[in-house]
């Protein structure tokens, strides 16, 4: 892993397979923009779900071939295979699917699940729950975007309680989807223990985005943002995270 440089957790990288990239031209363009952003690590996240990649196990394949592309084209980003899980399909994943999209070392291993648009309920829960007795510590996809219902600050006060992190999108944090999702955003910075930013980069419309977000919240009073792109992330791919508190908090 590159050590000085930042780490992505939340990059829609693969050509062609989700709502991000539409050829591998447009895949190279993401991954060249990240290069300048600063970024030498990507953990490429296509959309886990029925109508996007519905089997994981495809994804460590099609990053190997990127890889050998980025290689070619002397493009110097490491990229790694994840994948933005869905909670709806969760029960229906095997344990080596689950296995071909999960970050960190043994025992420690964590998925990437996608915090829904209209909120957090119980399913979310209960999603959140079932991959942690499966053997897998959960980091919840930017939160901040999800509609604030009490449902919604039950399931993140139990995903905290859990040991679940946090991850931010640096455009949520430029004000990309309005101010009550960049005050969010704000937030949750501020209260969740090792919350992490990420681009959650698609295409030409929503590029990496790591230094400006850095810009904004030095400007918003921040004394070491960087923290949140670079030891926070990078942490999470060497040292993983802990699964095992589920138990103490379902109730
Ligand atoms: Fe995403």
């Amino acid at each position: 892993m590159r050590s000085l440089s930042y780490v992505e957790i939340h990059f829609h990288l693969l050509p062609g397979i989700d709502d991000g990239p539409a050829c591998i031209e447009d895949s190279l363009a993401l991954a060249t923009a990240a290069v300048s952003d600063g970024t030498g690590t990507v953990v490429a996240t296509p959309h886990v779900r029925a109508e996007y990649v519905a089997d994981p196990t495809e994804v460590p394949v099609l990053v190997g071939e990127l890889v050998d592309r980025l290689g070619r084209e002397r493009i110097r980003l490491d990229v790694l295979p994840g994948g933005e899980l869905a909670h709806e399909i969760v029960e229906r994943l095997t344990a080596p699917q689950l296995e071909a999209i999960a970050q960190g070392p043994p025992e420690r291993r964590w998925l990437l699940l996608e915090a829904p648009f209209e909120g957090l309920d119980a399913g979310f829960m209960a999603a959140a729950d079932e991959l942690r007795t499966r053997g897998f510590a959960v980091v919840v996809a930017h939160p901040e975007r999800a509609l604030r219902t009490r449902e919604t600050t039950i399931a993140l006060e139990h995903e905290l309680i859990a040991g679940s992190v946090l991850q931010l999108n640096a455009w949520s944090l430029l004000g990309l989807y309005g101010e009550a999702v960049r005050t969010e955003a704000l937030r949750l910075l501020r209260v969740a223990p090792r919350a992490v930013i990420a681009s959650d980069a698609h295409d030409s419309a929503r590029m990496p985005a790591l230094r400006p977000a850095l810009e904004a919240l030095r400007a918003a009073g921040e004394s070491d943002p960087g923290r949140f792109v670079g030891p926070g992330p990078r942490t999470l791919l060497e040292q993983g995270l802990a699964a095992g508190q589920a138990a103490a908090v379902r109730t």
